[in-house]
Parts: structure tokens; sequence; C-alpha cells
């Protein structure tokens, strides 16, 4: 008799716990990531904000800026008390700054509806801005035992393999098929929930690999669905990819004085509440912008590409220095444009939070 793929999954889920679960605990403990600056503590502020930083983030990038986040926020009543461009200003250079404006809101929500606490269940977790599941499940797991799952990309592809789930993960129905067969697969006791849920991280960022996994010192190598097929790659399979565009914007690079000029930009979108140089759809609004005879003079720098999970956006700067005539003139007219622009010395610029390409490209 043949069974459906759901039943096969929580068939090979129940027959794989609990030493699932056992292996992966003394595997983590032994050869897992023990000196991670989040790991120190099971302190839920310290944890979130890792998390957060961590969720489109490496490793290596998010130490430095985990550490400057601690020293300028040592507390959770900190970040909320501090203005929202501080925070932009420290998150500049980890991009998605949704997760930075959430991050604050977060903070104040802590503050003001839980007495400074973070709240202790997934289910409580879930009611802060920019807690998802997953983030929820590592702090409620990291912090307080409890037995949960996280699902991100790489527990996908781990348990996916493992388990040998081979349904599309791009239907919701079918992430919801794992994520329960990642709850039968728990240990059943709550210590070890922390070293459980770092060790499918560890796992999955250091030996079940995207592309080549080293099956033979994994502590699953004997009960891998995927390592059995003798394809652990074709795991997980996710045939929706993120549907991806381009755009063009051009970048008026204004400098006068050693000062640019900056504008903030709207509270939503890409670069939201960032400090840019103004953005333009085309040639023609740069004219626009500048008038006929000061257009002609502008000096054409280098293609900027600027990679997002679902956009390539190309940025074509354009630089102009003015001299005091010329800056009085176009003063008015970029005001009106903009009511939040300013002329910026650019010895100032690391006080501001402007995305990663512009502090690049602007840097003295
Ligand atoms: N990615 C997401 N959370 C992580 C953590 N706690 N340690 C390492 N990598 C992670």
């Amino acid at each position: 008799m043949t069974i459906s793929p759901l039943a096969g999954l929580l068939q090979r889920s129940q027959q794989a716990a609990p030493d699932l679960a056992d292996r992966l605990v003394a595997w983590q403990r032994s050869l897992g990531r023990h000196h991670l600056p989040w790991q120190r503590e099971r302190d839920p502020y310290r944890v979130w904000l890792s998390e957060i930083m961590l969720q489109q983030t490496q490793v290596s990038t998010v130490l430095s800026y985990f550490d400057r986040f601690l020293q300028r926020f040592a507390n959770v009543q900190a970040l909320a008390a501090a203005p929202l461009d501080d925070v932009l200003t420290l998150w500049s250079g980890l991009g998605y700054y949704s997760r930075a404006r959430n991050l604050h809101r977060c903070a104040q929500d802590v503050v003001n509806l839980h007495n400074g606490c973070f709240p202790s269940t997934f289910v409580g977790l879930q009611t802060l801005p920019g807690i998802g599941p997953s983030t929820a499940a590592a702090i409620a797991a990291f912090c307080f035992d409890e037995r949960v799952s996280i699902m991100d990309g790489n527990v996908k592809r781990v348990l996916g393999r493992v388990l040998g789930w081979d349904q599309d993960l791009s239907v919701k129905a079918h992430e919801r098929a794992l994520w329960d067969a990642a709850q039968v697969v728990l240990p059943l006791s709550t210590k070890d929930m922390p070293s459980y849920t770092q060790g499918l991280m560890d796992l999955g960022a250091t030996l079940c690999t995207q592309r080549k996994p080293a099956c033979v010192t994994c502590p699953w190598l004997d009960m891998c669905a995927a390592r059995a097929s003798g394809e652990p790659e074709r795991y997980p399979v996710k045939t929706r990819k993120i549907k991806r565009s381009e755009r063009e914007s051009w970048l008026l690079w204004l400098h006068w004085r050693d000062q640019v000029w900056l504008e903030q930009m709207p509270d939503k979108g890409v670069w939201a509440g960032l400090w840019t140089l103004p953005l333009l759809a085309d040639e023609a609004h740069l004219e626009a912008v500048l008038g006929v005879d000061l257009a002609t003079h502008v000096e054409l720098q280098p293609r900027l590409k600027h990679v997002l999970t679902h956009l390539d956006w190309y940025l074509h700067p354009r630089r102009l220095v003015l001299d005091d005539d010329a800056a009085q003139a176009l003063h008015g007219g970029l005001i009106e444009r903009d009511a939040s622009g300013r002329w910026v010395a650019l010895s100032d610029l690391a006080n501001w939070g402007l995305p990663a390409p512009l502090r690049r490209m602007l840097a003295p």
C-alpha cells in the first residue's frame, strides 16, 4: 500500500524521534559553535537583536554591528528612548532597513506594553513588531527553553533532507507540513532546546550546505533520507523563485563647499527613512531640477548596481560642483522638491543614516 507524502513525512519524523534530536544535541555540544557573542547569556534583548540582524545577513557581517549596537544601546530601554535616526545610522550598511524601523518599534512596545521585559512565550513574542514565527521560536527556545522549532532557510534544508521531504516548499501547506514534522522531532527535554536549536543552525551553516554537503561527518549520516537517495542536493524542493525586476534611477550629487545635498527618503520603500542624494527617475527630471545650463555641466560617475532580493537597482550618479551663486540659485527649487533636503558636511557623513553604496561613493 502506498501512503500519501504527508503521512510518509509524519511517519518518518515519528520514527526518527528522539534519536534525531539526541544526536544533534550531542554534536552541537562537542562540535557546534559556542563563541558567538549572543550565545554568552540567555538575555532576550541580545538574542532578539542578533536574530533580527541575522535574518538576511551573514554572521561575519553581524558581529561588528552587534557589538556597536550594544555599546550604544545597552538594553531595550536605551534603544526605545533613542531617536529613530540614530538607530538607522547605526544600522547603515546592514540593509533591509524595515528591520531597523521594526526593531525600534519593538523596543518601544516592550518598554511601554510589557514593562521592559520581552514576553516569554512563542505566542507572546509574535505580538511584537518584526518578530515572525521563526524568530519567535528562536528567542523562545534559546531564552525560555520552549519546545518549539525554528524554520528558517537553513532549517528547511537540514530537516527537509533528513526527513526526505520532497514536496515543493513554495506551497504554504508543504512548508506547514515540514514545520509540523519539525515539532515531532524536537528534544523531549526542554533543557536541550538551546543546544538543539543552535545545532540546527550550525549544521545548516557548516555541514548540510546547499551545495556539496559534508555528509560523511554529519551526525545524521545513517538516518538521512536525502543522503540515502544519493542526491542530497535535490532537497529541499522549491520551484517558485522570487520574481526579480530591474529599476534605474539617477542620483543628483551636488557638492558645495565640502558639503553634499541630502534628502530623507519617505517612510516606505527600499531605503525608507535613510538619507540619500536626490533620486530622480530619468535625465529629464535631472534637467528639470538643475535647469538646462547647469545640466550640461554634470559629471558622469560610474554606475552603481544595488542588488536586493527582489530587485537589481541601477543608479546613475551625476555630479556637479557648485559655486556660491549656483548653490543659492538652486536652493529654492531643491527645497520645493523635498523639504527635508539640506547641506551636510562630508566630514559629518558618519553621523547620518546613509545606504551603504552611497556612503562608499561619497567617502571623502
Ligand atoms: N542565524 C540565525 N540565528 C543564528 C544564531 N543564533 N547563530 C548563528 N546563526 C544564526
